[in-house]
């Protein structure tokens, strides 16, 4: 059985949901231990990976499902400590998927470097030196990490920015394509091997030598379209529930204060695949938050209109990801993630990315534009306020049931809960 939609997968329990890991994505009993037992990341390994290790912290790892993406099926694993954010996300897939699913695109992995030069004696000068220098810049870089260039990526052009008064200063770009890797250690291994012909060409002092964040060479773009009919629900019709959320969006468009809050439920999809993929997510959280500001004000990151009688919803992000490097090869439950996500390429885990974002986004903007967010929460924080209190087991959801009938769902009403049901056992 292969695809994207598992009907009732929430209703299963743990070795039912294994069960459809081995069937789908062909996982061995190895690689389900990595998912549950302790088995993936340890302490040693951790150790290695960052100083003063004192031990391993554990995610919930959910499984976004029902994704159709440019005609593919994909289960997307997604490491988040939210409630919510899975099953929004799963249920906007669905929605969309009888629709033509979502389309997505990825630009290559062009990052930015940056050489920052200053009290440079003649910047006219200097700016000319550093563009007749061109294809020296890209070769010393290139020589500093041959692989890239040899894979069909690597350095490809410069571009020199100057900024005036009060603080003047010349800015090198190098634009490397990194193919599938992050590529933040190659970039700034780049930055800082040119740095001396950089100074030779601009008689000027190098002072910061690292990639750029902003990686807006390396957009990646989803979009879907769902008939407003395909909307109805909860006692709202289609029409309203698409005016709602194309208003919600509007919102966000001439609102910082709404923008924000807009943008960090697109990026709470995003932040977990990252995680997930053992992708740097603050990266590429710095990359959205400046891209949503590009045009002097902090905007949406997703745009929502109604046409034909459709609701319509594009993102556009950089999206600096990779499939290579970094800690996406040191953390043994990041492999098993990726043969169940089955990508290969940063470009194709960017466009899906791109998707999870827009769908996280859609969950969101259609909860708050109708019956608004705390209705459908209300379980998942109910369980979470169980488990706050002390409750374990089979008492979490009966504690959960009560708090949700009471209307009281606060860690302090479920320690009065566990006591009651607690006593009412023992009559
Ligand atoms: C909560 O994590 C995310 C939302 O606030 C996003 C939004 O308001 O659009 C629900």
């Amino acid at each position: 059985m292969t695809g994207s939609r598992i009907p009732g997968f929430y209703r299963l329990d743990l070795p039912a949901r294994h069960e459809a890991l081995v069937d789908r994505f062909g996982l061995t009993e190895a690689d389900l231990a990595v998912l549950v037992s302790g088995a993936g990341l340890n302490y040693e390994r951790a150790d290695k990976m960052v100083e003063n290790c004192v031990g391993v912290f554990g995610m919930p790892i959910g499984l976004g499902l029902n994704f159709t993406i440019n005609g593919e099926d994909r289960a997307i694993p997604m490491v988040v400590e939210e409630p919510s954010v899975v099953a929004a996300v799963s249920n906007m897939a669905r929605l969309v998927r009888p629709h033509g699913g979502f389309t997505a695109s990825a630009d290559p992995g062009v990052m930015i470097a940056q050489i920052q030069i200053v009290n440079c004696p003649r910047p006219d000068a200097a700016v000319e030196a550093l563009m007749g220098a061109r294809s020296r810049l890209v070769a010393l870089a290139n020589a500093i990490h041959p692989n890239m260039a040899t894979r069909g990526g690597g350095a490809h052009d410069i571009e020199v920015r100057r900024f005036e008064a009060p603080h003047p200063m010349l800015v090198l770009h190098l634009l490397v394509d990194c193919i599938d890797a992050m590529g933040a250690n190659a970039v700034n291994a780049m930055a800082e091997g040119v740095a001396p012909l950089v100074e030779s060409l601009t008689g000027g002092r190098v002072c910061l030598r690292i990639l750029s964040n902003l990686a807006d060479r390396r957009l990646a773009r989803a979009g879907c379209r769902i008939p407003e009919a395909a909307l109805a629900g909860n006692g709202f019709d289609g029409r309203a529930v698409a005016e709602g959320i194309v208003s919600a969006y509007e919102f966000a468009a001439v609102d910082p204060y709404r923008a924000a809050t807009h943008n960090k439920g697109v990026m709470n999809g995003i932040d977990a695949v990252a995680i997930a993929m053992g992708n740097d997510w603050r990266s590429v959280e710095a990359g959205a938050h400046a891209y949503a500001a590009r045009n002097g004000r902090y905007e949406s990151l997703t745009r929502w209109w109604r046409a034909d009688g459709a609701l319509h919803g594009s993102i556009e992000l950089p999206m600096a990801v990779g499939t290579v490097g970094g800690s996406t090869q040191v953390h043994p439950t990041v492999a098993v993630l990726r043969r169940i996500l089955g990508v290969d390429t940063a470009r194709e885990l960017a466009q899906i990315m791109a998707v999870v974002g827009l769908a996280q986004n859609l969950g969101a903007l259609r909860a708050l534009a109708t019956e608004g967010i705390q209705r459908g929460h209300m379980s998942l924080h109910a369980r979470q306020a169980a488990l706050a209190a002390g409750a374990e087991g089979a008492l979490v959801d009966a504690v959960a049931q009560r708090l949700i009938a009471s209307g009281n769902i606060k860690a302090e009403a479920a320690k009065t809960v566990i006591l009651e049901l607690r006593a009412e056992a023992e009559k």
